[in-house]
């Protein structure tokens, strides 16, 4: 049975905006340039969008509607709609990946704290010289991004200890409209700035030649990361909104915001990496990996007008972003504990902060101290980064996809869709949603990881 009492989402802006707060993240502002500047660009765009509609959509419509119909943890979810079976254990991995990407999650939330901090006194636009060697200073050492990664865990934690409308629902509300004002202003200045136009041409005129087996496992990871879908996430807010939303419409509007948002921080980036490149006489590098937030742009807003401002804004909606997505993953843990062990909410955080602080201990400690301990030939904070995205993420999605395909009886997932009925969607769009669930998204992931593997 879904347990009774359960707190619920107070309005359907305070739902869509919680959901879009838990995809707009560091995902769009920190993963989405550098992973687009290193996989050429357009052309990476043009499969995100494809994926998007073919895989993510129909698997974050199939993620809410068994959250709804579930009424629970994803754990608990799973065997009451499918029950005494081993798919609970699916619902047990969701949380478990939640868990892995919070661990480093924090990590970087926690760099997002410590440059909002140095923006606000000065310290990051006075520096004088390469900030390559400020961020590997900072990263490297082997306390102070410690204390960040803790500092930022600690006020995800915070905020989900008010509860899920006082806490989840009102912080989400005012962070995603701040969220979105200030980027526009940081486009406005990377935009007007000469020779920006290149910058925007990088973004949109594809280049097909750069399309590898890698580039679209990189775009399906990078897709399921920003929407949040594959560990539970969305499961757990929908279990948190009524009967009466409409499924494939919410889901719809968040996709688009989600995607809105990353272009847009793509615009407030490239283009700036691009007009200051060109300034100096150097060839721009859009390709930086993890460091073009925290290494190119402080160089970038050095070298422009207004450039203190714009640094103080831009991480500032850094990390709003990234504590709105760190509680949304933070919940799915806390649900867990709270329902299945029987915990008050306030232990329940307390235990989350210990679990994933403990993991991110090590996952900030492999950029100093622990560098040359690998996993599988990779540092610990990227085996966690590679094997959520890329590996948990969409293996959630595709045994989500299945369940919802191929378990749920059709007849229930065309009336969980329609609220029974009663909602206006269209026959043949709600088949065509069932379809797409049931036989093209775990077509499509299926082959997106076997042609990786073969190749
Ligand atoms: N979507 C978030 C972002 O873009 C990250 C995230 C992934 C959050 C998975 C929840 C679940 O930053």
């Amino acid at each position: 049975m879904a347990p009774k009492n359960r707190e619920t989402f107070g309005s359907r802006m305070g739902m869509l905006l919680a959901m879009a707060g838990s995809a707009i993240g560091l995902g769009n502002i920190w993963r989405f340039p550098y992973t687009l500047g290193q996989n050429g660009g357009a052309a990476f765009l043009l499969l995100y969008v494809l994926m998007l509609v073919l895989i993510c959509l129909p698997v974050m419509i199939s993620e809410y509607l068994i959250g709804r119909r579930g009424g629970s943890n994803p754990f608990r979810t799973f065997d009451i709609l499918a029950p005494g079976t081993k798919w609970r254990w699916i619902g047990f991995m969701a949380v478990l990946s939640s868990a892995c990407i919070l661990s480093f999650y924090c990590v970087v939330g926690g760099w997002s704290v410590k440059y909002l901090a140095d923006a606000c006194s000065g310290g990051l636009m006075s520096f004088d010289g390469d900030y390559s060697e400020f961020f590997g200073a900072f990263i490297s050492n082997p306390w102070k991004p410690l204390f960040y990664t803790l500092l930022f865990l600690g006020i995800t934690g915070l905020i989900i200890a008010f509860g899920v409308r006082k806490g989840i629902e009102r912080m989400s509300k005012l962070m995603i409209k701040i969220l979105f004002l200030i980027i526009v202003l940081v486009v406005i200045r990377s935009l007007t700035l000469p020779g920006a136009v290149e910058g925007v041409r990088y973004m949109f005129v594809p280049d097909f030649s750069k399309v590898t087996a890698d580039t679209c496992i990189a775009a399906m990871g990078q897709a399921f990361f920003s929407l949040s879908i594959g560990c539970g996430c969305i499961l757990t807010y929908a279990s948190y909104v009524d009967k009466n939303e409409n499924i494939a419409a919410s889901s719809a509007w968040i996709s688009f915001f989600d995607t809105a948002f990353a272009v847009i921080a793509g615009l407030a980036i490239i283009p700036a990496v691009y007009a200051i490149a060109r300034m100096n006489g150097v060839d721009p590098n859009v390709s930086a990996g993890p460091g073009l937030v925290f290494i190119t742009l402080p160089g970038v807003f050095k070298s422009m007008p207004l450039g203190g401002v714009a640094a103080l804004l831009f991480f500032l909606t850094l990390l709003l972003a990234a504590i709105t997505s760190a509680i949304s993953l933070m919940e799915v843990v806390v649900a867990f504990i709270i329902e299945e062990l029987r915990r008050s909410r306030v232990r329940a955080v307390l235990t989350s902060f210990l679990l994933c602080g403990g993991v991110g201990v090590f996952c900030s400690l492999s950029f100093g101290p622990l560098e040359g301990f690998k996993l599988f030939g990779l540092s610990v904070f990227d085996f966690f980064d590679y094997i959520t995205s890329n590996i948990l993420l969409p293996v959630g999605g595709l045994l989500l996809a299945v369940f919802a395909g191929w378990r749920l009886k059709r007849a229930n997932y065309l009336d969980e869709l329609t609220n029974c009925g009663n909602l206006n969607i269209p026959r043949w769009l709600a088949l065509t949603i069932y379809y797409l669930v049931k036989l093209v998204a775990p077509l499509a992931i299926s082959v997106i990881f076997l042609n990786c593997i073969l190749s």
